[in-house]
Protein backbone atom coordinates (compact mmCIF):
# COMPACT_ATOMS: atom_id res chain seq x y z
CA UNK A 1 0.00 0.00 0.00
CA UNK A 2 1.44 3.35 -0.82
CA UNK A 3 1.18 6.07 1.79
CA UNK A 4 -1.19 9.04 0.57
CA UNK A 5 -0.94 12.05 0.22
CA UNK A 6 3.00 11.87 1.63
CA UNK A 7 4.83 14.73 1.84
CA UNK A 8 8.26 14.34 2.65
CA UNK A 9 8.56 16.07 6.01
CA UNK A 10 10.18 14.55 9.50
CA UNK A 11 12.69 14.53 12.09
CA UNK A 12 16.34 12.28 11.49
CA UNK A 13 16.13 9.62 13.64
CA UNK A 14 19.59 7.91 14.64
CA UNK A 15 20.46 4.38 12.71
CA UNK A 16 21.97 1.80 14.85
CA UNK A 17 24.75 -0.21 13.40
CA UNK A 18 25.90 -3.49 14.13
CA UNK A 19 26.33 -4.97 16.49
CA UNK A 20 24.03 -2.73 18.64
CA UNK A 21 21.48 -5.48 20.70
CA UNK A 22 18.24 -3.83 19.28
CA UNK A 23 19.31 -5.36 15.92
CA UNK A 24 19.93 -8.49 17.44
CA UNK A 25 16.36 -8.43 19.25
CA UNK A 26 13.33 -10.28 17.36
CA UNK A 27 10.63 -7.32 17.86
CA UNK A 28 7.36 -7.44 18.98
CA UNK A 29 3.98 -6.87 17.10
CA UNK A 30 2.21 -3.62 16.71
CA UNK A 31 -0.66 -3.42 18.37
CA UNK A 32 -1.57 0.49 18.52
CA UNK A 33 -2.45 2.22 15.26
CA UNK A 34 -2.21 5.83 16.30
CA UNK A 35 -0.83 9.16 15.98
CA UNK A 36 2.35 7.76 17.21
CA UNK A 37 2.98 5.39 14.79
CA UNK A 38 2.24 7.20 12.11
CA UNK A 39 4.67 10.03 13.45
CA UNK A 40 6.97 6.98 13.52
CA UNK A 41 6.32 6.16 9.99
CA UNK A 42 6.53 9.69 8.62
CA UNK A 43 10.10 9.80 10.54
CA UNK A 44 11.58 6.77 9.25
CA UNK A 45 10.41 7.38 5.61
CA UNK A 46 12.31 10.82 6.39
CA UNK A 47 15.45 9.36 7.45
CA UNK A 48 15.51 6.73 4.86
CA UNK A 49 14.98 9.03 1.74
CA UNK A 50 17.85 11.11 2.79
CA UNK A 51 20.03 8.45 3.71
CA UNK A 52 19.79 7.20 1.09
CA UNK A 53 18.17 4.08 1.38
CA UNK A 54 15.48 1.75 -0.41
CA UNK A 55 13.84 0.43 2.78
CA UNK A 56 14.36 0.83 6.78
CA UNK A 57 13.10 -1.43 9.53
CA UNK A 58 11.90 0.02 12.73
CA UNK A 59 14.55 -1.50 14.97
CA UNK A 60 17.43 0.46 12.94
CA UNK A 61 16.00 3.40 14.26
CA UNK A 62 15.89 1.93 17.94
CA UNK A 63 12.46 0.79 17.80
CA UNK A 64 11.55 -3.28 17.93
CA UNK A 65 8.24 -3.42 16.43
CA UNK A 66 7.60 -5.17 13.63
CA UNK A 67 7.41 -2.49 10.64
CA UNK A 68 9.02 -1.30 7.66
CA UNK A 69 9.25 1.32 5.18
CA UNK A 70 10.28 1.23 1.47
CA UNK A 71 10.53 2.76 -1.98
CA UNK A 72 12.51 1.14 -4.77
CA UNK A 73 11.34 3.64 -7.53
CA UNK A 74 12.64 7.05 -5.82
CA UNK A 75 15.02 9.39 -7.57
CA UNK A 76 17.62 11.51 -5.62
CA UNK A 77 19.61 14.68 -7.34
CA UNK A 78 22.01 17.45 -5.90
CA UNK A 79 20.38 20.57 -7.11
CA UNK A 80 21.60 23.96 -6.79
CA UNK A 81 18.84 26.75 -6.22
CA UNK A 82 18.24 30.02 -7.51
CA UNK A 83 19.77 31.29 -4.41
CA UNK A 84 22.95 29.95 -4.48
CA UNK A 85 22.56 27.42 -1.82
CA UNK A 86 22.44 23.72 -2.45
CA UNK A 87 20.30 20.88 -1.58
CA UNK A 88 19.12 17.59 -2.53
CA UNK A 89 15.93 17.40 -4.68
CA UNK A 90 14.03 13.88 -4.89
CA UNK A 91 11.14 12.84 -7.29
CA UNK A 92 9.01 9.92 -7.76
CA UNK A 93 8.64 8.86 -4.12
CA UNK A 94 6.40 5.97 -4.05
CA UNK A 95 6.58 5.13 -0.20
CA UNK A 96 5.04 1.92 1.01
CA UNK A 97 4.57 0.76 5.15
CA UNK A 98 4.39 -2.69 6.11
CA UNK A 99 3.11 -3.23 10.08
CA UNK A 100 3.04 -6.95 11.37
CA UNK A 101 4.28 -8.81 7.89
CA UNK A 102 4.09 -12.62 6.82
CA UNK A 103 4.97 -14.05 3.77
CA UNK A 104 2.69 -16.80 2.78
CA UNK A 105 4.53 -17.83 -0.31
CA UNK A 106 7.72 -17.80 -1.55
CA UNK A 107 9.09 -19.07 -4.80
CA UNK A 108 12.34 -19.56 -6.91
CA UNK A 109 15.69 -18.18 -5.85
CA UNK A 110 17.04 -14.58 -6.68
CA UNK A 111 20.80 -13.55 -6.30
CA UNK A 112 21.50 -10.04 -5.46
CA UNK A 113 24.12 -7.82 -3.92
CA UNK A 114 22.81 -6.06 -0.76
CA UNK A 115 23.82 -3.44 1.53
CA UNK A 116 22.27 -2.07 4.76
CA UNK A 117 22.39 1.11 6.47
CA UNK A 118 23.03 -0.58 9.52
CA UNK A 119 26.26 -2.26 8.46
CA UNK A 120 28.38 0.21 7.08
CA UNK A 121 30.38 -0.33 3.55
CA UNK A 122 29.14 -4.03 3.27
CA UNK A 123 28.11 -4.83 -0.15
CA UNK A 124 27.31 -8.96 -0.54
CA UNK A 125 25.14 -11.31 -2.74
CA UNK A 126 22.78 -13.19 -0.82
CA UNK A 127 20.05 -15.52 -1.84
CA UNK A 128 16.54 -14.85 -1.71
CA UNK A 129 13.09 -16.07 -2.55
CA UNK A 130 12.39 -14.36 -6.11
CA UNK A 131 8.56 -13.80 -5.79
CA UNK A 132 6.53 -13.99 -2.63
CA UNK A 133 3.16 -13.03 -1.41
CA UNK A 134 3.43 -10.95 1.90
CA UNK A 135 0.22 -10.71 4.20
CA UNK A 136 0.58 -7.18 6.31
CA UNK A 137 -1.23 -4.39 7.81
CA UNK A 138 -1.29 -1.03 6.77
CA UNK A 139 -1.18 2.28 8.93
CA UNK A 140 -4.60 2.10 9.61
CA UNK A 141 -4.52 -1.29 10.86
CA UNK A 142 -6.28 -2.92 7.63
CA UNK A 143 -5.42 -6.53 6.68
CA UNK A 144 -3.36 -6.25 3.05
CA UNK A 145 -1.80 -8.77 0.64
CA UNK A 146 0.92 -8.19 -1.79
CA UNK A 147 2.51 -10.19 -4.52
CA UNK A 148 6.13 -8.97 -5.11
CA UNK A 149 9.35 -10.11 -7.48
CA UNK A 150 12.48 -8.75 -8.36
CA UNK A 151 14.03 -5.86 -6.12
CA UNK A 152 10.84 -5.10 -3.92
CA UNK A 153 10.55 -8.79 -3.16
CA UNK A 154 14.45 -9.02 -1.84
CA UNK A 155 14.16 -5.32 0.11
CA UNK A 156 10.87 -6.77 1.36
CA UNK A 157 12.95 -10.08 2.70
CA UNK A 158 15.71 -7.57 3.49
CA UNK A 159 13.75 -5.46 5.89
CA UNK A 160 11.70 -8.73 7.28
CA UNK A 161 15.01 -9.74 8.66
CA UNK A 162 15.58 -7.07 10.90
CA UNK A 163 12.35 -7.70 12.62
CA UNK A 164 13.08 -11.35 13.59
CA UNK A 165 17.03 -9.87 14.70
CA UNK A 166 18.85 -10.98 11.31
CA UNK A 167 21.20 -8.76 9.64
CA UNK A 168 23.03 -8.90 5.98
CA UNK A 169 26.14 -10.35 7.70
CA UNK A 170 24.32 -13.22 9.57
CA UNK A 171 23.37 -14.44 5.88
CA UNK A 172 26.47 -14.84 4.92
CA UNK A 173 28.90 -18.26 5.09
CA UNK A 174 30.04 -18.28 8.71
CA UNK A 175 34.14 -17.24 7.38
CA UNK A 176 32.93 -14.14 5.77
CA UNK A 177 30.50 -13.38 8.35
CA UNK A 178 33.71 -13.45 10.58
CA UNK A 179 35.37 -11.38 8.58
CA UNK A 180 32.92 -8.94 8.39
CA UNK A 181 32.26 -8.80 12.37
CA UNK A 182 35.78 -8.63 12.88
CA UNK A 183 36.41 -5.53 10.15
CA UNK A 184 32.83 -3.79 11.32
CA UNK A 185 34.11 -4.15 15.00
CA UNK A 186 37.53 -2.41 14.76
CA UNK A 187 35.44 0.37 12.06
CA UNK A 188 33.66 1.22 14.70
CA UNK A 189 36.15 1.69 17.73
CA UNK A 190 37.71 4.14 14.59
CA UNK A 191 35.25 6.19 15.25
CO1 LIG B 1 19.05 -3.46 6.42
Amino acid sequence: MFLEDYRLEGEHLPIYTYPDPVLAKVAKPVEQFDQKLEKLVRDMLFTMYHAPGIGLAAPQVGESIRLFVIDVDFEREEVTRPDGSEGMEFSNLRPMVFINPKFTKKEGEAIGKEGCLSVPDVYEEITRAERIVVEYQDLKGQKRTMEADELLAICLQHENDHLDGVVLIDRLSPLKKKFFKTKLLKDKKRL
